[in-house]
């Protein structure tokens, strides 16, 4: 990591606050509010929580720390800031090369569940006014479909497509700014009527009381892999944003902001939807459709809940696009910077491959091709588990290994030391987590999810 090659065009976060605010911005997404919940029901809840929590200190906070700092150190798109990074060795442009298969994957389905998010908005815009709360087969009626959802996602791209082409992230970044604390407070107000319910504490039991015999080697993958999809971690997101950093941001203490946000909105999400499941006879095992069935629940037993969960979904949609704008950044910065493609262009060719596979996605929830299986998953969720369970964990193996192994030491120190004046006093154990907690953790989950460590 010798070089540090500039060029005078590049985009810039403007401010500490402004590179704390991108990076959640990317962080906080579906994954929190949708995922989270979701697996942690199927995957066998306080042992899954735990699990997940571990996963996010242990290792996705040193894979964003060495993300971040060779996206600032290389100041290039992330598939020639991974091939010019070790030098005599261009092959490592391979974590970039994933990056993008991962990008056009995870949007294939993100863009479906995104799709119902904007959907809802609509949909309890008109309950709201014919005074109703949404019906319990909405969300079968909608997921299930075939125009609607496609058409819900086929909007919700054009969306993107137009952010990212006229280059208004910045936009975007300050709507996040003022709009998550909003969110915050409104899934606050969640937790609070969730848990005044009869019956509340058997979720939050659900939550933080770990069954450890629920833990298998599926389960510790399904963690690890949430934890950097969560963190936008293992594709080329946050070194690209890395790219982005000015100077003056202390790389860690940054990264732990961004990593302790995220799991306290994602915890609060648990709280809003799990008592509030226990406490009407729910199971948690309701699968991808947990959110949007639970959600309108627990409004519909307060006043004003029409309206709170208007605004719930109109939050829930603008914590999307900061997400998915980040995720299509991977394509477009190589695109625009590499393949001197002008911004629009590289936009529409990106929405557009998104989109084609998008489509199979979406039918694979409909009866068009709720029969076509691989490996025994629908399409939709076979590119969940792609790219959450093989691709962003291997490909932060291999940053991993990079940022710690090949990477000179006082390269990957120096970084961490701008801003603070000198290497700060943690940056060897950084370094530790990154040479060896993290490269250990996630080859021996990869393992035993192969069942190759007898469990
Ligand atoms: N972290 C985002 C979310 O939770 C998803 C994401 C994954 C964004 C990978 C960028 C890269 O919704």
């Amino acid at each position: 990591m010798d070089r540090a090659p500039r060029s005078v065009s590049r985009d810039s976060f403007a401010s500490t606050l402004g590179a704390f605010t991108a990076t959640v911005g990317s962080a906080i997404g579906l994954g929190n509010i949708w995922k989270f919940p979701y697996l942690t029901g199927r995957d066998g809840g306080a042992a899954f929580v735990l699990t997940y929590l571990l996963a996010v200190a242990l290792v996705a906070l040193p894979v964003m720390v060495v993300e971040h700092a060779i996206g600032r150190r290389m100041r290039l798109d992330a598939v020639r800031a991974y091939g010019k990074v070790v030098p005599g060795q261009p092959w490592w442009s391979l974590v970039g090369w994933a990056g993008f298969a991962s990008a056009v994957l995870i949007m294939a389905f993100y863009t479906d569940v995104a799709g119902w998010v904007f959907a809802y908005v609509a949909k309890s815009t008109v309950a709201a006014a014919q005074g109703q709360t949404l019906g319990a087969d909405t969300f079968g009626a909608l997921a299930g479909g075939t125009w609607e959802p496609l058409l819900w996602q086929a909007g919700v791209l054009v969306l993107v497509t137009a952010i990212i082409a006229a280059g208004v992230s910045g936009g975007i970044e300050k709507a996040t700014k003022l709009l998550m604390p909003v969110l915050f407070l409104l899934l606050v107000v969640c937790v609070v009527r969730a848990l005044t319910l009869p019956g509340a504490m058997a979720g939050v039991d659900y939550l933080f009381r770990p069954d450890l015999s629920k833990l298998s080697g599926t389960v510790l993958l399904s963690a690890l892999g949430l934890a950097f999809f969560k963190l936008s971690l293992g594709m080329g997101t946050m070194t690209t944003y890395g790219s982005y950093l000015p100077d003056r941001v202390r790389i860690v203490p940054n990264a732990a902001r961004v990593a302790l946000a995220d799991t306290a909105i994602s915890l609060l999400a648990g709280l809003a939807i799990f008592p509030a499941l226990f406490a009407f006879g729910g199971t948690p095992a309701g699968g991808p459709g947990l959110l949007f069935v639970t959600i309108p629940l627990v409004f519909s037993k307060m006043p004003l809940g029409g309206l709170f969960t208007i605004v719930f979904f109109v939050l829930a949609s603008i914590a999307t696009i900061g997400a998915m704008v980040s995720i299509a950044e991977v394509p477009v910065a190589w695109l625009v910077e590499k393949g001197r493609v002008r911004r629009p262009v590289a936009a529409a060719l990106t929405g557009g491959a998104m989109f084609a596979l998008g489509i199979t996605a979406t039918l694979s929830q409909s009866p068009v091709l709720a029969d076509v299986k691989v490996f025994g998953k629908t399409l939709f969720d076979l590119y969940d588990f792609a790219s959450s369970n093989v691709l962003l964990p291997v490909g932060g193996l291999a940053i991993a290994i990079v940022g710690g192994w090949l990477v000179s030491r006082s390269d990957f120190l120096a970084e961490l030391a701008k801003g603070a004046g000198g290497v700060p006093w943690y940056g060897r154990a950084i370094l530790f987590f990154v040479r060896w907690v993290a490269p250990v953790f996630i080859v021996l989950i990869l393992l035993s999810s192969l069942g190759l460590l007898g469990g």
